[in-house]
Formats: structure tokens, C-alpha cells, sequence
């Protein structure tokens, strides 16, 4: 894989990310763009997964990819996805971007296409329950070793330059703490010794943050989330600078049958025309959120980047344009066993959908369902605990949101009993 490292030079991520995804772009496209006469507002739905040829050596110069804008067969690429990968990519300063079925097979197809037998990769140990399996579980059969290491600790950031993995693979915003990582460092350390930085930018959004701009590799995405909106479409992302992984990554997504469907690119290219207000509505709400929980007495913490005490508030100020995020953590100060009586109260106010990104006010429960597969003594290292309970904030009139929150906690603790 090629390893040039000239696009550190060349970007500035504070500059590049003032002109990142709709309303930012550099060029009008997609939404902004005028259409010629008899265009369809709307691109069609385009579900064929197959196409015709009038020769053989039509038909081969299609396979070969000698002929521009032709498809051959779904599982290759289709129109819908080939769209949405021209917006993703301007939207993340890429040169190119593929959609893939899932966040899953976004991450997969990238550490497939990237890793061998016998190199290591460094996980970041807060990143999403899956993408631990496929690493620790499903990359060990094919002699792939991952190390978790802590990236907020600087003895492990020291360690990636004595250790020197292959690849680094971190989320820009972690899972359930909300930690920031400094992306700016860790590209330094892992360009230092010729590895590949990979992020996930599930919790950001190209809205929020580039990592391209920061000198990523490459970036991944569960569009399912908020680049949806809609909690309908299952989709993932992956972006990069450099041509040779993405040509990799293509063709790894192509033979393992991980492309996408064209129903659920056109949900996401829908829910694409939206992404700035609903991220711009959804941070202040979490703000919101996030200074009421911080005053209520039931509650013991909250995990927010955009409240001065979060341990990386200021790198967050910096990393993050726009917002400090749509999710907030808090912890309740009752006791672990009242957390299903809370749950049966708070859910009259807001769904327990363990997901995120959508336009409703969500909640989950990290202990059960997301990091469910890490021990008790796992997950109290990463600060998990019973009543961890993490909110995904919607596109609601900020007051409203506010209001529920205030009925839902004074429900919780007459309900539940005193704060311990
Ligand atoms: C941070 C993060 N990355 C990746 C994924 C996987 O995405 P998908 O559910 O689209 O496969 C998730 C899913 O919750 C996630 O939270």
C-alpha cells in the first residue's frame, strides 16, 4: 500500500474544515446545482442489478472499467451508491468514497483490505462492541494481533512509536464516554513509523469533523446513524486520499458481497439533504440536555464535550466545527438494581432504541446491549457502570426537550427513590 504522507502537507485542517459538507462546499453540487430541463427533482430509485451491452467488447470494456459511467451488475457498484460516494467524498475532502452494506462492512472491508498475516493493529480500547469482535475475534483466525491501547494516556501514544503497528484504528468521538481523541498527535506518532491512521467517525459527521483534513488515512462511517437520520437505512462508509486503498477496498467489498442496496443510498441521499440542520438542531439540544442533567441531584455525571469539565473540552473545541456533538452521557447516582425501574419510567418519555442518529430523543444502556460483551471489570475501566445511561438527542424544539428531560428525571426520582 502506498505510504505517502504528502497530504499532511498540503491540508490545514482548521481552513479545510470551514468549507466541509453542505453549506460549506466549495462547489455547488447535488442540492444546489441547477438541473437541465425535463430532470426529475428527485434522482430515481434505480433497483436493476443487472445491465444490457450491444457487444462483448462493450461488455469487457464495462468490466474493465474503460467505459465511464456504465454498470455492469449491482454487486460491481449501481447509480444510487455511486451518487451518495460523490457527495460523501466531497463532504470529507476524499478522492474517492465507497458505500458499503453496513458500518460493519465498512470497517472490515478497510481492515481486509489493508492488513496481512503478521501485523498488528492498535484498537482504541473504547471503540464500538462489533468492531472489537471483528478484530480480537474474526482478524486473530487470519493472523491479524490487536492490541487495545488507551489514546487519552500518553506512555501508550509513546509506545505506538516503539511498537510500530500497521495500523491504528480509533473513533473521533468515543462510545459511551464521549472522550475526543487528538487526532493531531496520534497522526504524528503513527505516520512516525509509517502506519495507518483509521477513524471512525460514527459520533462526528463530516458536519462536525474531517479526519481527512487531520491527516487520516482513512476515515469510516455508520451512515445507519446520523448521516440517515431516520434509523430506516443500514449503510457504511468508507473515505480516503489515497487511491491504491480504495481500489483495494472496492474491490474486497465487490467479491465479499458487502455493496449496498439501492433502497437504503436513496433513504441516506434523502436524509443527506437534511444533515446540517438536523446536526446544527441536535447539538444545541444535547447542550441543553447536557447543563440539565449536570444540575439535577439523581444524576452523579455527565459526559458531554461541550462542558468546560470534560477532559478534553478544549481539544474539542478545536477538533469539532459546529458543535460539540448530539450525544450526552450521564450517570445516575442510584442504586445499579433500581436501573429497570428507571427505564420503565424514563421510557414513557423517551424510546430505549440502542442506536443513535435519529430525529426522536433516544436512549441506551451501554452495560446491556452495546458494550454488553466487555466484563464488569472491563467496562468499569472505561467507566461504565448499571446506571450508565447514554441519550442520542433529536431535532425536537429545544424547550420541549428540555421540559421532557425536567419531567422524566422528577419521575425517575420520585419513582426510583432518594440519590444515594
Ligand atoms: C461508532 C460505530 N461504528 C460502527 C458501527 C457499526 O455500524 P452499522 O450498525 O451500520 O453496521 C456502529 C454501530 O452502532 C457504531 O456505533
Amino acid at each position: 500500500m502506498d505510504q505517502q504522507r504528502d497530504t499532511d502537507k498540503k491540508r490545514s485542517p482548521e481552513k479545510a474544515s470551514n468549507n466541509s459538507l453542505t453549506g460549506r462546499r466549495e462547489e455547488p453540487t447535488g442540492d444546489t446545482a441547477a438541473l437541465p430541463l425535463g430532470q426529475p427533482l428527485v434522482p430515481p430509485l434505480e433497483l436493476s442489478s443487472v445491465w444490457c451491452f450491444t457487444s462483448p467488447t462493450e461488455a469487457e470494456a464495462a468490466l474493465d472499467g474503460s467505459l465511464s459511467e456504465t454498470f455492469v451488475y449491482r454487486r460491481e457498484n449501481h447509480p444510487s451508491a455511486q451518487r451518495l460516494e460523490r457527495v460523501l467524498a466531497q463532504m470529507h475532502g476524499a478522492s474517492d468514497a465507497i458505500v458499503t452494506a453496513q458500518g460493519m462492512s465498512a470497517i472490515a472491508a478497510v481492515a481486509l483490505a489493508c492488513l496481512a498475516p503478521g501485523d498488528t493493529v492498535w484498537v482504541a480500547e473504547e471503540v464500538y462492541g462489533k468492531t472489537m469482535v471483528l478484530f480480537f475475534d474474526h482478524l486473530a483466525k487470519w493472523g491479524i494481533r490487536s492490541v487495545l491501547f488507551d489514546p487519552y494516556d500518553d506512555q501508550s501514544m509513546q509506545r505506538i512509536v516503539v511498537e510500530r503497528p500497521r495500523m491504528v484504528f480509533v473513533e473521533t468521538v468515543s462510545n459511551p464516554r464521549l472522550r475526543v481523541v487528538d487526532l493531531q498527535r496520534l497522526r504524528e506518532r503513527v505516520h512516525s513509523v509509517g502506519g495507518l491512521l483509521v477513524v471512525d467517525n460514527t459520533f462526528a459527521t463530516a458536519h462536525l469533523c474531517r479526519p481527512l483534513d487531520w491527516g487520516a488515512d482513512v476515515v469510516v462511517e455508520s451512515l445507519s446513524k446520523q448521516v440517515c437520520g431516520h434509523s430506516d437505512a443500514m449503510l457504511g462508509l468508507v473515505a480516503t486520499v489515497d487511491p491504491s486503498i480504495c481500489q483495494s477496498v472496492r474491490r474486497h467489498v465487490a467479491s465479499l458481497g458487502m455493496t449496498s442496496s439501492p433502497i437504503d443510498c436513496y433513504l441516506t441521499e434523502r436524509g443527506l439533504q437534511t444533515l446540517e440542520v438536523r446536526v446544527e438542531r441536535a447539538c444545541r439540544n444535547a447542550a441543553a440536555v447536557a447543563d440539565l442533567l449536570s444540575a439535577q441531584a439523581i444524576v452523579r455525571g455527565v459526559d458531554y464535550p461541550g462542558l468546560p469539565s470534560h477532559p478534553q473540552h478544549r481539544w474539542a473545541s478545536r477538533l469539532l466545527s459546529g458543535g460539540f456533538g448530539w450525544m450526552v452521557t450521564m450517570h445516575f447516582a442510584m442504586e445499579a438494581g433500581t436501573m429497570d425501574d428507571a427505564f420503565r419510567v424514563l421510557t414513557r418519555y423517551f424510546p430505549f432504541a440502542p442506536s443513535l442518529g435519529d430525529v426522536r430523543t433516544t436512549l441506551s444502556h451501554p452495560a446491556s446491549t452495546s458494550h454488553r460483551s466487555l466484563s464488569d471489570a472491563e467496562q468499569a475501566k472505561l467507566g461504565i457502570c448499571r446506571q450508565t445511561v447514554r441519550i442520542s438527542c433529536g431535532i425536537e424544539a429545544t424547550d420541549t426537550l428540555r421540559h421532557q428531560f425536567q419531567q422524566a428525571l422528577a419521575a425517575v426520582a420520585a419513582t426510583v427513590g432518594r440519590a444515594s
